[in-house]
């Protein structure tokens, strides 16, 4: 027999780059648990029709545990001679125990089988990930209990646009996140179905239970369409579109704790032990790990635009280029796993500098708009109100003191409508307390939110 499985009606060997270029073992060897299952599955369903005798079954069950232990010990030697995760396991099966190995393979193509195997790889990693996120949630909730009422500035155009609370500003994060797990748990739920009994495209010409495998790899269901099930990638953009998602929240995060980690900032500082220092500047410590997640977002993102690019011309069903399928999305999950879990784990350690804060948002006339409102309230109209604290501002700036600082003599001289009492009424305790509704920053509803969060999140 030839050396290759395939290569009955092959003449010459293959040329000895191509071997290696062709070979996706470095990439797909990580799904080998996913593949003896697979197989196991296959072959107890083959048993079960009688289309394999339970001898051989037997053989194959036993040959696939030694198997398992053998990789599991690092003792297994994969090849590149023989491709890929499917053929390096089978052809020692075939070594182990002869004819029995040689049958295994009855009923099934390497198409579906990786199909298969990729799903239940993703499967199992894509709980990890959500299991980090959540994680990552219940970290933040509690931390954002601890600043029901920290007061900074909330900024929009990067400018200081209103008091808000850290808690508030934290939890948004929680929410996002949630949305994140949404998609992990949707994509998941969809991918759920078995490929095996695909074969190459068009099904098998045997008695097979396409139930049985399904059933026994923990599938809802076997496929329906078997060309679709075979040159089916969606789950994988899917994933990878979640993935980014996730990816690009981390990263608005990460962007937002370098600046609160700057010396023009000073609000935060994180632990030393998720930074670095500078190899000529003694003075440095920087924020590495944010700086690292908000970059693997882009490597993420790739792996997204690789997958859609790759397959957006691929007539049905299988084709080699999706061999390509594997090495970006095990990337961006690589990646998102750790940047979940140093998050998950550098943030509890986070000092807030609250006076700072306080500070921060004191300043840059943040209360206007609460100005605005009480003139409103007093019976002017919001476009008038929104004109007379504009002037009030105006000359704040050019005496260099805040609206609260505003004389009766000022306030009369800019609108008669305008005293000094609504401007002394001004603090950033009462901007944040008075956003007391469904989704406002008040500590209040800050601490609500916790509460619920903490119920959902099982803390
Ligand atoms: N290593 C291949 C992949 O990852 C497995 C499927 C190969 N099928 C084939 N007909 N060449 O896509």
């Amino acid at each position: 027999m030839s050396e290759k499985p395939w290569g009955g009606r092959f003449e010459s060997p293959t040329n000895e780059f191509v071997e290696a270029f062709n070979a996706s073992i470095d990439v797909d060897a990580r799904m080998y648990a996913e593949d003896i299952a697979g197989s196991r599955a296959h072959a107890k369903m083959l048993t079960a029709q009688g289309i394999l005798s339970h001898e051989d079954c037997n053989a194959i069950l036993r040959g696939l545990d030694e198997i398992l232990g053998e990789i599991n010990s690092g003792e297994f030697e994969f090849t590149i001679a023989l491709e890929d995760v499917h053929m390096n396991i089978e052809a020692r099966l075939t070594d182990k125990i002869g004819d029995a190995g040689k049958r295994l393979h009855t009923a099934r193509s390497r198409n579906d089988q990786v199909a298969t195997d990729t799903r239940l790889y993703l499967r199992r990693r894509t709980v990890d990930i959500m299991g980090r996120i959540r994680h990552l949630q219940k970290v933040l909730v509690l931390l954002a209990e601890e600043h029901a009422e920290t007061i900074m500035p909330g900024f929009t155009h990067l400018q200081t646009a209103q008091p808000v609370t850290l808690g508030h500003h934290l939890l948004a994060y929680v929410e996002m996140f949630k949305r994140d797990a949404g998609r992990f748990a949707d994509a998941s739920a969809r991918m759920n179905r078995c490929p095996l009994g695909s074969a190459a495209l068009a099904g098998t010409t045997f008695p097979i239970d396409r139930h049985m495998t399904a059933t026994e790899l923990g599938f809802d269901g076997p496929t329906d369409n078997s060309l679709d099930a075979v040159s089916d990638r969606d789950f994988i953009m899917e994933l990878l579109a979640a993935a980014s998602i996730t990816a690009v929240h981390l990263s608005r995060f990460s962007e937002e704790l370098i600046l609160w980690m700057s010396a023009q900032f000073q609000f935060v500082d994180l632990p030393d032990a998720f930074c670095t220092g500078s190899s000529i500047m003694p003075q440095k410590k920087n924020p590495d790990m944010p700086e690292l997640v908000r970059g693997k977002t882009g490597r993420i993102i790739g792996g997204l635009v690789a997958i859609l690019t790759t397959v957006k011309s691929l007539p049905l069903a299988y084709n080699k280029d999706m061999q390509e399928d594997k090495a970006s999305i095990f990337d961006a999950f690589d990646n998102l796993e750790g940047s979940l879990r140093v998050f998950g784990d550098m943030l509890p350690g986070m000092k807030v500098n609250k006076s700072i804060l306080h500070a921060a948002a004191s300043s840059g006339f943040a209360t206007a708009t609460d100005l605005a409102d009480a003139l409103v309230r007093a019976g002017v109209p919001f476009r008038d109100a929104h004109e007379i604290v504009g002037k009030s501002v105006a000359h704040c700036i050019k005496e260099g003191i805040e609206l609260h600082a505003m004389d009766e003599a000022a306030c009369i001289s800019i609108d008669d409508r305008l005293s000094a009492d609504m401007v002394r009424a001004l603090s950033v305790e009462s901007c944040v307390a008075a956003r007391d509704h469904i989704g406002g920053t008040a500590p209040n509803q800050v601490r609500l939110q916790v509460a619920a969060w903490k119920k959902e999140l099982e803390i």
